[in-house]
């Protein structure tokens, strides 16, 4: 029996309803990190979108706000897909995490990237996303989202960019995670960075328009 189907989870009312679905994840007790954050953050966007963008967790602004990607990697996310041609009202964005792991810094509360025993907890909800939103691409930002999805030994820096296959989306195309770009040494290396995160993203804009 895997890992993740040893636990329990939640069932939704209406397995086939994206909101019921959200709804049963709100009780989520699968892993310790409903303890930690505030609210679970289930993905956003329409449920017929062509495209899922996955990320890792929700950040502190997510966490408060209950929504994914509405803080400063957002809006580098915002950008980048404006950028790309991408309209981000089309987009569907979830993370292979739905709670906040932080730890304290001081009186902030600073990301703690989850194990692989929590994104392994979370992968439920993800399937059931993914089945339901049934999108022609996935995008996985970062090396979380890219491995939850194609695998441990997936390494973003060498395939970002190129179409795999993977079990819960035929279409995967993993790129960096914006906070990546964010944490950038310097402006140059900021500018490129986000130059090379928009070149990602217009393949996927490609990839949905042959669609
Ligand atoms: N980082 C993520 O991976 N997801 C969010 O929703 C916000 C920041």
């Amino acid at each position: 029996m895997s890992e993740q189907a040893s636990r329990t989870y939640p069932q939704p009312e209406n397995p086939r309803s994206l909101r019921s679905v959200e709804a049963a994840a709100k009780g989520c007790r699968a892993c310790e990190l409903w303890r930690l954050g505030t609210q679970t953050v289930f993905g956003s966007g329409p449920r017929d979108a062509d495209v899922v963008f996955v990320g890792e967790q929700p950040g502190d602004v997510e966490d408060r706000e209950g929504e994914p990607f509405v803080g400063p990697a957002g809006r580098i996310l915002d950008e980048a897909l404006s950028s790309a041609g991408i309209d981000r009202s089309r987009v569907y964005v979830t993370n292979a995490v739905k709670h906040f792991k932080w730890k304290p810094k001081g009186k902030r509360r600073i990301h703690d990237k989850p194990n692989t025993a929590q994104v392994a907890a979370c992968q439920h909800w993800l399937e059931l996303e993914l089945r339901l939103v049934k999108p022609s691409l996935v995008v996985a930002l970062g090396a979380t989202a890219a491995q939850a999805l194609l695998g441990p030994k997936f390494r973003v820096t060498v395939d970002r960019g190129k179409v795999r296959s993977a079990a819960l989306a035929p279409r995967v195309v993993a790129t960096v995670h914006p906070s990546s770009i964010l944490r950038a040494q310097d402006d140059e290396s900021r500018h490129q960075e986000m130059a090379a995160f928009i070149r990602d993203l217009r393949v996927v804009k490609t990839l949905l328009s042959e669609t």
